[in-house]
């Protein structure tokens, strides 16, 4: 199925990225040439999204917003509409993405974590797209991690064997450490919902660190039955955090040479 709209949730404030993030958003940090947000609405354009939701903060969201809309749409971009969506308050990411139901309504989207970057050539949204049924079930793109990330990342629950890289899933938890993981595969910011999970985010109470997790919703998802594993084949750039900067930085730039 073919989805047309994209939510990128853009209004963290990188405390893993200090002290650059100390003024200039998350969102705008710079890998080569463009901020990592670009690169996140420019894959959501490669899968076919025509509409791009930025979900930002009061603080500093007008400057993100305006990153794509001075001097007119950027040349990579010209057939994206980009819209910004304030999130008032930093209640979690389930909470920010809930901010943009209103623009999204009745749609299957992509939710795109813009500090998880795909290498080149490596896209896994038209994948994705393809294991909806149709937009029946939610798709969660997935890796499988190391000990030392099951305590960073959210786990999923499978409920059926991999086959040509799909799974079911009864359910997923928010950074479960190695020890309570249900599994070793790991949501790796690349959803595709279907519009229920507005509904389930409504209803979804404050979880792990006092915030309303995303994870919470897609476990929801998984125990109504309507929840897909994609488990990718190699992992995305992780630019949260100061040395994924560097490895993205080398692995990206290496196109430009
Ligand atoms: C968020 C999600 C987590 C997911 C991760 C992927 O965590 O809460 O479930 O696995 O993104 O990067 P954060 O990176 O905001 O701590």
């Amino acid at each position: 199925m073919s989805i047309d709209v994209a939510v990128i949730p853009a209004a963290g404030r990188g405390t893993r990225m200090r002290p650059a993030t100390r003024v200039v958003p998350k969102a705008l940090i710079t890998v080569v040439d463009r901020p990592q947000i670009q690169y996140s609405v420019e894959e959501a354009a490669r899968a076919g999204a025509k509409e791009a939701i930025i979900v930002v903060d009061l603080d500093a969201g007008h400057l993100v917003a305006q990153h794509f809309s001075l001097e007119g749409p950027l040349p990579t971009l010209e057939d994206m509409v980009v819209r910004p969506v304030v999130q008032e308050e930093a209640l979690g990411l389930g909470h920010a993405v809930n901010e943009a139901a209103h623009m999204v309504g009745d749609r299957s989207f992509f939710c795109l974590l813009s500090d998880n970057i795909v290498r080149p050539g490596e896209d896994v949204l038209s994948e994705m797209a393809v294991g909806s049924d149709d937009g029946s079930v939610s798709v969660m793109c997935l890796r499988e991690l190391t000990d030392e990330f099951l305590s960073k990342y959210g786990v999923v629950v499978p409920s059926s064997d991999v086959n040509d890289g799909y799974l079911d899933l009864a359910g997923a938890v928010e950074k479960p450490g190695a020890k309570d993981a249900p599994s070793r595969l790991g949501l790796v910011g690349r959803y595709l919902f279907t519009p229920e999970v507005f509904s389930i985010l409504d209803k979804t109470v404050p979880g792990v660190g006092g915030e309303i997790q995303l994870t919470d919703a897609i476990n929801a998802l998984g125990a109504a039955g309507r929840l897909r594993g994609y488990v990718a084949e190699t992992d995305l750039l992780d630019v949260g955090t100061p040395a994924g900067l560097v490895e993205a930085t080398v692995a990206l730039g290496a196109d430009l040479s």
